[in-house]
């Protein structure tokens, strides 16, 4: 038997109802598959910032560096302004693990329907792979004058070469073991420093992986291209905010954004990795129990698989096929009635 120590913050809104489903479904193929685990809970949230002042105690990254992985739910919630909360608790941990690469797979699942009328099931499967820890997400800048007319505010983005090679040598590298296609999101036509030095990059980086195809798009002409003809991607490498803005359009192509989930890696295995669904806290749906709960399922295979059970990894997302193709138990956001517990039980009824 394999035991691994999992690092569980449900943190807000829907968080704290998808990663309970997320947990049951672990445990169960963690049973058929030798696999056990030691999890841990932090009540890290809004709802503790608002009690102590803080999303998470001083020494978190500490108590959660212990851990084998983590599986993490939602952050942020009204009442504590966003950009205290998420920099006070999921900024940091990609940012303090290093978690550089930010894999997020799109698929189109039979029995899902996609908006599109182009996106049959099957028919698209990629990978956005976004840089996670620089680029347009910097605290470099400043307001000043508040208040006056002259207010202004500016915000520095960074791009280091490290940065963007490591990333891209990580999404190069996953496009050769797929299709063998890579695309680049850029913006080299408006933004005039970090988006050419980015271009320059991709090139240098390319010829270190001559097995793999690749070109580059504009962001605005790439999200057109989501849209018209999503099937011709495979890997799709884009900056912090760039990856982040695709990200959530791609799991809106795939049917709702409910299903996509994400790996936060930190490759070279330094510190834990961190898993979590693409979506967020939806307090619109918060507390009625009907939230999709496949994003964190998802994201709790893609653990298993980091963790070295790429068979207990298929074998959820098999059933989360097998339940979307085979019954019409869903979550309201894919037209069903079923709860997210109701939908966990069927799931689970197939693994
Ligand atoms: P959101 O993803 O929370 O919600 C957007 C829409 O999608 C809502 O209508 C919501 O009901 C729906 N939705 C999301 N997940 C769903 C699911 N599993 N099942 C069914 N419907 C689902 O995005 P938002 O409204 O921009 O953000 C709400 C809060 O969450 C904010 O505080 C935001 O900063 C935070 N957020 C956190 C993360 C994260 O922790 N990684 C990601 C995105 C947003
Ligand atoms: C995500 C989220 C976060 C991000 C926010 C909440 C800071 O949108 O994980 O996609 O932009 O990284
Ligand atoms: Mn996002």
């Amino acid at each position: 038997m394999t035991n691994h120590r999992i690092a569980l913050i449900p943190g807000d809104g829907i968080g704290t109802e998808v990663v309970p489903a997320a947990r049951r479904v672990l445990d169960a193929v963690g049973a058929e598959h030798g696999v056990s685990f030691t999890y841990r809970s932090f009540d890290w949230s809004c709802a503790r910032h608002l009690r102590e002042g803080a999303m998470m105690p001083e020494d978190g990254l500490d108590r959660l560096r212990e851990h084998d992985a983590i599986l993490l739910g939602a952050v942020g919630y009204p009442g504590v302004p966003d950009h205290v909360s998420l920099w006070g608790l999921l900024i940091p941990i990609r940012r303090g693990f290093r978690q550089y690469v930010n894999v997020r797979p799109i698929r189109v699942f039979e029995g899902v329907e996609s908006p599109l009328r182009s996106a049959e099931p099957g028919s698209v499967d990629f990978v956005v792979v976004r840089e996670n820890v620089e680029g347009e997400y910097s605290e470099i800048g400043g307001r000043l004058n508040r208040g006056f007319p002259e207010e202004m505010a500016v915000q520095e983005a960074v791009f280091t070469r490290a940065g963007v090679n490591r990333v891209l040598d990580y999404a190069f590298t996953l496009a050769a073991r797929r299709a063998g296609r890579l695309t680049s999101a850029t913006k080299s036509n408006g933004i005039v420093h970090t988006m050419p030095f980015w271009d320059e990059l991709v090139a240098e980086r390319a010829a270190h992986h001559p097995g793999v195809s690749w070109d580059q798009e504009h962001i605005d002409a790439l999200a057109a291209k989501f849209v018209l003809d999503p099937r011709r991607f495979d890997v799709v490498v884009g900056s912090n905010l760039f990856g982040d803005i695709l990200s959530d359009l791609a799991a809106a192509v795939a049917g709702s954004i409910g299903i996509a989930p994400a790996a936060n890696l930190n490759p070279e295995g330094d510190f834990p990795s961190m898993f979590e669904p693409v979506h967020g806290s939806a307090p619109d749906i918060a507390g009625l129990g009907i939230a999709n709960p496949l994003g964190a399922i998802w994201s709790a295979a893609m653990m298993l698989d980091h963790l070295g059970h790429p068979e207990a990894a298929t074998r959820v997302t098999d059933a989360m096929a097998a339940v979307l193709a085979a019954t019409s138990v869903r979550t309201p956001d894919l037209g069903g009635t079923a709860s997210t517990e109701e939908f966990t039980t069927e799931l689970l009824a197939r693994l």
